[in-house]
């Protein structure tokens, strides 16, 4: 991170809508959407999990005119900031945002109403338990495609280890706030539970910032 970074950015605060996730979200969507222009299919349906204010599947929504897009968070609060958001920028392949929580199965999708070419995450895992991949995972299991990705996107270790210094100075930041579920997880951590539930990592591709986009699927 520049010291120009440090300057513009907001105290960090995970709520959805604070101007901290903001600030995140205008740094990361355009690197994640040339990353998503490459591997997303033509056609088809994509899944958003903590959708947040809406910000990135709005954004991306217009670059894939062919493609259905759903939000989805557990926070329904969020859902009016989704939709003011697809208003904004005029989205007709944006559906209605829906409640699911990644800890509930009882609000996971039915794979009977539709299966997904693609389901992403953006910026949940250091502010949410390690655990919350189980969901993620099982939601993967029961509606993606068996070709489709989920593409999981955010600041990780990897092997116990930073990666770089500036990852290793943020996650010092976060663990100060002393919140249990705060902090970088692991990668083998995350890989090592999606094995459990039958969705393997293809591919972990580093973006700038030092961000990672991993990408698991169906064996
Ligand atoms: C830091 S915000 C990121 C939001 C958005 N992805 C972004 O990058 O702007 C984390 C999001 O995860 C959602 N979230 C937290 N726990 C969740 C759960 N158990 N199931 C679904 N969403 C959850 C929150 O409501 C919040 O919208």
């Amino acid at each position: 991170m520049s010291v120009i970074d440090l300057v513009d950015r907001p105290a960090i605060d995970p709520y959805p809508l604070s101007p901290y996730v903001a600030w995140a979200g205008n740094r990361n969507r355009d690197p994640i959407l040339s990353v998503f222009k490459e591997l997303f299919p033509k056609t088809g349906d994509v899944l958003e999990l903590a959708s947040g204010s809406g910000m990135h599947i709005n954004y991306f929504a217009p670059h894939f005119p062919q493609l259905r897009f759903q939000p989805s968070d557990y926070d329904a609060d969020v859902f009016e900031s989704i939709k003011a958001k697809r208003a904004e920028a005029g989205d007709a392949n944006v559906a209605d945002p829906v409640r699911i929580d990644l800890t509930n199965p009882e609000t996971w999708p039915d794979p009977k109403d539709r299966l997904y070419d693609v389901i992403f995450v953006i910026n949940l895992f250091q502010v949410a338990p390690v655990s919350i991949i189980d969901g993620i995972a099982q939601v993967a299991a029961r509606v993606l495609k068996d070709d489709g990705f989920l593409a999981i996107y955010g600041p990780f270790k990897v092997d116990a280890k930073y990666t770089t210094q500036s990852n290793e100075d943020f996650d010092k930041e976060i663990l100060a706030a002393k919140v249990p579920e705060w902090g970088l997880k692991d990668v083998r951590d995350l890989e090592r539970a999606a094995n459990a539930h039958g969705i393997v990592l293809k591919q972990q591709l580093g973006l700038p910032a030092n961000n990672f986009i991993l990408l698991f699927g169906k064996p």
